[in-house]
């Protein structure tokens, strides 16, 4: 245990004060003073989450932390989801998927290609995920940032117009349609099993959402998971999904994160998408995620 440590456990009791700081772009506020390995109050995880809602990223830089304390920490903010790709779990630890580039004996340890596109993590399930905590293991030299985009801002500067046609539509959220075009480009992607497509099959989720906490309108569609619009001719639903998605990654509405040792990033998946192109295997990459449930959107 380090002298660092040992200080901090040994005043029982002792309540951490900490500083949000808002990082002056779109999205984004950096948690200063906080170790996530000590006990927390409610009403510090409420101060946190608030954050998380006003900000959509938080980044807590150098957290020294287990993937025990991960996964607790993660918990203090709802049920956590397991991810389908069950190979790529943390070993013990179901609730940690793990993202990487690094081949051990001629096999990915981690999903490489989890970010390839933009999108709202766990978006195919009936209840998608609130948010996901991204804890650095493994970071190169160069290159592996993680962007964020702001899908409630976004929102708000669509044409009244474009606002007019998808008030009342919905889309697809499909795991399987990501799947397949993902695995065309990823030579290490398997087939799916049976029981793994039977576990993540299409929903339909509202393309205009309202935020649960916020309040706030969000454009719920991404590059990524949603393979349609509802009750509109195919070719139509490809160009307006394209428009969208130019429309959410325009640069003024992204954060970009540069990952330093031991950061650790939330983000609300409610109100946010993003995307982290692959890095080339020799710039070893490896962070531990986890994934918050969140509601039925609406
Ligand atoms: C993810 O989409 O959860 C992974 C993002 C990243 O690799 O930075």
């Amino acid at each position: 245990m380090s002298v660092d440590t040992l200080e901090r456990t040994r005043a029982p009791g002792s309540r951490q004060s900490f500083e949000i700081r808002p990082l002056g772009g779109p999205l984004g506020a950096e948690v200063t003073g906080l170790n996530l390995d000590l006990p927390l109050a409610d009403d510090q995880v409420a101060s946190l989450r608030a954050a998380l809602v006003a900000h959509g990223v938080v980044v807590f830089r150098d957290q020294r932390i287990t993937p025990t304390q991960q996964v607790a920490f993660s918990r203090r903010f709802g049920p956590l989801q397991v991810h389908v790709l069950n190979r790529f779990h943390l070993q013990g630890y179901p609730e940690i998927l793990i993202v990487s580039n690094v081949v051990e004996d001629g096999k990915p340890i981690g999903l490489v290609d989890a970010g390839a596109d933009w999108h709202s993590d766990l978006s195919y399930m009936p209840k998608p995920s609130l948010g996901a905590l991204l804890h650095s293991q493994e970071l190169p030299a160069e290159r592996g940032d993680t962007l964020y985009a702001n899908t409630a801002d976004a929102y708000d500067r669509l044409p009244a117009e474009t606002r007019k046609l998808l008030a009342g539509k919905t889309a697809v959220h499909s795991y399987v349609y990501r799947y397949e075009r993902l695995r065309k480009l990823s030579p290490w992607r398997p087939e799916l099993t049976q029981k793994q497509i039977d576990e993540v099959p299409p929903v339909q989720h509202p393309v205009i959402t309202t935020h649960p906490e916020s309040g706030r309108k969000i454009l719920f569609v991404s590059e990524g998971f949603t393979s349609h619009i509802v009750g509109i001719p195919r070719d139509e639903s490809d160009d307006l999904l394209k428009q969208l998605h130019a429309h959410i990654t325009r640069p003024e509405n992204v954060y970009t994160h540069k990952w330093q040792p031991h950061d650790m990033v939330f983000w609300d998946n409610r109100s946010t998408q993003h995307y982290a192109a692959i890095t080339p295997q020799h710039l070893r990459r490896t962070l531990y995620r986890t994934t918050v449930e969140g509601d039925v959107p609406r």
